[in-house]
Formats: structure tokens, C-alpha cells, sequence
């Protein structure tokens, strides 16, 4: 049996409309991913009406922490401390010592949140990755994968089509979370590469992270009904 979660992305433009969708997934074991946008607006009340609506909920707090490694820390310790994250995000390239001094600060906090790192942001292309980073995308996503791994983070932000390779150079237990999923082969909007519930599988991922091919849909609670069942 595979232990692959499924990750819904709240990524409708307002708390409202998100609530609407969260009411009809409630009875589901799923994560709920918050992103820059909805926290942004609708702050920690937002995370409470969540878990208001079921308390079973896991909240994945996606706000991509970078910055000096004690501002990280001290961010990272607030998110910990509200009692209701159960997983955040942090760029890997903030570095060694700033992702160590996180996980750190958040060691003793009772229901610590997981903590996940971004390596390279799927938006870039090669060519646009190189003039920042010097090296080609994969190279050192590679890398900053491991660097996340050896500074005691939990996981990884990566694609289904690097989750096979960062397990291998790090740990079958360091987590990968995936975006860019659609199910059962639905329309990729602007995704560039896209996998599939199967392949994602295959390739031992964690975490599915899914928006349009839910929210879009005429039935949401059948979509997630469906995929909670293939999963
Ligand atoms: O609608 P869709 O299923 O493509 O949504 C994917 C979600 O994952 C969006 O919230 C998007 O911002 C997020 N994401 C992504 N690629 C990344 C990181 C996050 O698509 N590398």
C-alpha cells in the first residue's frame, strides 16, 4: 500500500470561495496548502477556519521562508508556535546554516510542523537558473537537495520527475512533495511537465499537491473522492 498523501491546493481568489471547496472535501484525509496569496489576505484566522471546519485537517503553509538565517528562524518560530501548521517551506538556497538554525529553533516545540525546502522553482528555465546559480537546473537541485537533507530538514519541494533521483542521493524517508500533478491526465494548464497519479507513485513521491484539476471541476468532492481511492 502506498502512503501518498493528497495535498489541495487553496489557490481561489477569495477565503469564501475556499471555504466553499474545504466544506465539500471535509470528510477526506487530505492536506489543505495555503499559499502566499490566501495568507497574505486572510492571515492565521484562515488557518483556524480550517481546522474549524475539520480539525482533522493538515495545514501545509506554503510561504517559501528566505532570508538571514535568525529572521528564517525567528518566522519559523512563530509558524510552529501557532499550534495549527503541520508543515512550512523554506528555499534551500537560503542556505546550510540558515536551514539548520531553523530546524534548531523549532526542535522543542510540542507538534513541531515538518518542514520542507524548495530547490529550484519550477518556473525557471535552464538558461534563466544558469545566469543566477551558474549551473544547470538539475545539477543543483541535486545538490541543494542534499544540502537540505544534511541540514535536518524533513523533505524536499521537487517535481515526480526528481523524486526517484533525490531519494536515491539522500534517504527513501526524506520526503518529496510534488505540484504539477494531474490525476488521471487532466488538462496541465500551465504546467510544463506533468505526471499522473501512477507515475507518481512509482517514483515513491509523498505528496501530491493538487489545484485546477480539483477546484475546476463540476464536482469537486468526486475528483478527491477518486483520487483518495487510487491513492
Ligand atoms: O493548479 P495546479 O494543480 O497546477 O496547482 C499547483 C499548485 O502548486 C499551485 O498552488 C502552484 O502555485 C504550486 N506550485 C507549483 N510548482 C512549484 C511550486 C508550487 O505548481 N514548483
Amino acid at each position: 500500500m502506498s502512503s501518498m498523501k493528497l495535498c489541495v491546493s487553496l489557490d481561489l481568489p477569495s477565503a469564501k470561495e475556499n471555504l466553499v471547496l474545504v466544506e465539500q472535501i471535509k470528510d477526506f484525509d487530505v492536506w489543505l496548502k495555503v499559499g502566499f496569496r490566501s495568507y497574505i489576505r486572510d492571515g492565521k484566522p484562515f488557518l483556524e477556519e480550517l481546522k474549524k471546519i475539520n480539525p482533522n485537517f493538515k495545514i501545509f503553509l506554503d510561504l517559501k521562508l528566505y532570508d538571514i538565517p535568525n529572521t528564517m528562524a525567528d518566522a519559523a518560530q512563530e509558524i510552529a508556535q501557532f499550534g495549527l501548521v503541520d508543515m512550512f517551506n523554506l528555499h534551500a538556497s537560503a542556505g546550510k546554516r540558515a536551514m539548520s538554525e531553523v530546524m534548531t529553533r523549532i526542535k522543542d516545540i510540542p507538534n513541531k510542523p515538518l518542514v520542507i525546502a524548495v530547490t529550484a522553482l519550477t518556473s525557471f528555465d535552464n538558461d534563466e537558473f544558469k545566469h543566477i546559480y551558474n549551473e544547470d537546473i538539475q545539477t543543483k537541485a541535486t545538490k541543494l537537495a542534499v544540502d537540505t537533507y544534511t541540514s535536518g530538514v524533513d523533505g524536499v519541494v521537487c517535481s515526480a520527475f526528481e523524486s526517484m533521483d533525490i531519494k536515491n542521493n539522500t534517504s527513501k524517508e526524506f520526503i518529496t512533495l510534488c505540484p504539477g500533478i494531474r490525476p488521471f491526465g487532466e488538462d496541465a494548464g500551465d504546467q510544463k511537465r506533468v505526471a499522473d497519479i501512477n507515475f507518481s507513485k512509482e517514483n515513491l513521491v509523498d505528496f501530491i499537491v493538487v489545484g485546477r484539476p480539483i477546484y475546476k471541476a463540476s464536482n469537486p468532492k468526486e475528483i478527491v473522492k477518486k483520487i483518495v481511492e487510487s491513492i
